[in-house]
């Protein structure tokens, strides 16, 4: 029988410490900054930010302040995220997010939000960059009889706020499974500059650390107990972009492997979040490529599938973020995937010089592409947030291949994913090798910019924006400026006619 929350708390001096989320939330105040664990959807406190919610909204209506400032492993979900928004409970956010409410509140001006590179993250906090952290508060699925704690689904930040903060609040989730235990490798000797170490990892597998967090007893000031999935958002089915978007890469990697440039198991891979990177994974279940090995952010349902079957030997990650279905698939086979999937703190996971080493093949998606290579992954039209930047930056810079891949027109085609001129700039040319939409893929290598905009127009442009973005690119190079051909009058047009037409096209 699955142990319950309580007796997940083996220690038994911390036991003495299990209170209610409302008597828990008594340690928050106005003002205060909070390490909140969570990553993609997993391992994000599921009880205390509502009551934190509900003690804001209190405070308001008596006339009161009540923000926090909150810095979490990357995006949480509507019980964490959501419902801290929706009380207009948060002054200052970072690193990443994708919940719509916080969203909105991003986007509404309400929030300040700190988009960053996630391999910053725990390097930054250590260094006190952020000033003092009052709180951490971390969900995980048990503490062990000696007080170690065992992470849950996703690992992030965790290691770093139990050591910043000043009081650690943990949440045990009773449906976290316990065979979790052990499947996480937290690497505590990461030192700080000059004195900074080289990191003992040389395989994507490697276990070099322990599978336990640590931090200082005295310092948990209270344990809340718990009994909720992570959020397990439905990724949509691959659909013929993205399938198409698959193929590609697939037929270029089978070039490469048969033109001896890559070995026959591919080089270890990085899958972004969202629906089209989930489906690139996916594709690759058919791929005449076995072995393969994952070095990634965040695991999601395509490189679960990989490892079930066989295909992927073993996937290293900071979080598990799979829908309903994979989550059960996930807990069916945890016996088998445990020492297949290691589970490690985000500075690591992310690591650019690991990312480097290990010469990582990046494959992320992207909101647009300017006919030059630049790619904005977190702008809609330069000045509206979508999600964040996330581990993006840290990859693509650092890969071996550094992929962006995206459907060539969004919004029903009133919206052209290649543009003349980014309208917010993420990944710059110097970094992004390979371009690929449903059209086709351009293979930026080796190219100058007037070379990479005859591929990109060419190759990936939807068929309805080629001969606007030949005429742009045209008339661009008339006016002169040839290394970088642009008519800065022009440049954001396009944007700026989907602002007031709700359409890029010229009608
Ligand atoms: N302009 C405006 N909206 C656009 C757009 C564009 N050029 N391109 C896509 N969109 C919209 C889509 O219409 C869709 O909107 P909807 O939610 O209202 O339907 C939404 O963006 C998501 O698009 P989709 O095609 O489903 O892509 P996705 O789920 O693969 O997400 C990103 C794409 C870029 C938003 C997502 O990958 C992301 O946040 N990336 C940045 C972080 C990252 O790369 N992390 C990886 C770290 S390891």
């Amino acid at each position: 029988m699955t142990a319950t929350a309580a007796e997940r708390v083996q220690h038994q001096g911390l036991r003495g410490k299990i209170i209610s989320a409302e008597q828990a939330a008594e340690f928050i105040q106005h003002g205060m900054t909070l390490g909140i664990s969570g990553f993609t959807g997993a391992g994000y406190p599921k009880a205390l930010p509502t009551a934190i919610a509900e003690k804001a909204k209190a405070a308001h209506a008596r006339g009161e302040e009540f923000k926090i400032n909150m810095i979490t492993g990357a995006s949480t979900a509507p019980e964490c995220d959501g419902v801290l928004a929706a009380a207009n409970a948060v002054n200052f956010r970072n690193p990443f997010q994708s919940d719509p409410g916080i969203r909105n509140s991003i986007n509404a001006g309400n929030i300040h939000y700190q988009d960053m590179h996630l391999s910053h993250v725990e390097q930054q906090i250590r260094n006190g960059f952020y000033g003092k952290m009052q709180v951490a508060v971390i969900e995980a699925t048990g503490i062990t009889a000696d007080g170690k704690i065992i992470p849950a689904m996703g690992v992030g930040h965790c290691n770093e706020v139990l050591k910043a903060a000043d009081k650690i609040i943990i949440e045990i989730n009773a449906k976290q499974n316990p065979l979790l235990e052990t499947m996480h490798d937290i690497y505590f000797d990461i030192g700080t500059p000059p004195l900074r170490q080289p990191i003992p990892l040389v395989k994507p597998d490697d276990r070099i650390g322990s599978p336990y967090l640590e931090c200082d007893l005295d310092k948990i000031a209270a344990i809340v107990l718990t009994d909720s999935f992570d959020r397990n958002s439905k990724f949509a089915d691959p659909d013929e972009n993205s399938k198409r978007i698959a193929a590609q890469i697939i037929d270029f990697f089978d070039h490469e492997v048969k033109a001896g440039r890559l070995p026959a198991n591919l080089l270890p891979l990085q899958s972004g979040v969202g629906n089209v990177a989930n489906a690139v994974l996916a594709g690759l279940q058919d791929a005449p490529f076995e072995n393969l090995t994952g070095f990634t952010e965040v695991l999601q349902d395509g490189m679960l599938d990989l490892i079930i079957s066989g295909k992927m030997k073993s996937a290293s990650a900071t979080a598990l973020s799979f829908s309903p279905d994979a989550l059960q698939r996930f807990n069916d086979n945890i016996e088998f995937l445990r020492d297949k999937i290691v589970l490690r703190p985000m500075e690591i996971t992310n690591n650019p010089e690991l990312i480097r080493r290990l010469g990582v093949i990046g494959m992320n998606a992207m909101i647009e592409a300017d006919i030059f290579g630049n790619v904005n992954s977190t702008h809609v039209m330069g000045t509206k947030m979508m999600n964040g930047i996330g581990g993006s930056g840290d990859f693509t810079r650092n890969a071996f291949f550094s992929f962006f891949v995206s459907p060539s027109v969004a919004k029903d085609g009133a919206i052209s994913c290649i543009v003349p001129m980014v309208s917010h700039h993420d990944h710059t040319e110097h970094d992004v090798m390979f371009i690929v939409t449903e059209q086709g893929m351009a293979d930026l290598r080796g190219k100058s910019p007037r070379q990479r905009a005859q591929l990109i127009i060419n190759n990936c442009a939807h068929p309805d924006y080629r001969d606007m973005l030949r005429d742009y690119y045209d008339r661009a190079e008339k006016a002169g400026g040839l290394h970088t051909p642009h008519i800065l009058s022009e440049a954001l047009s396009w944007h700026q006619r989907f602002v007031e037409t709700g359409d890029m096209r010229i009608k």
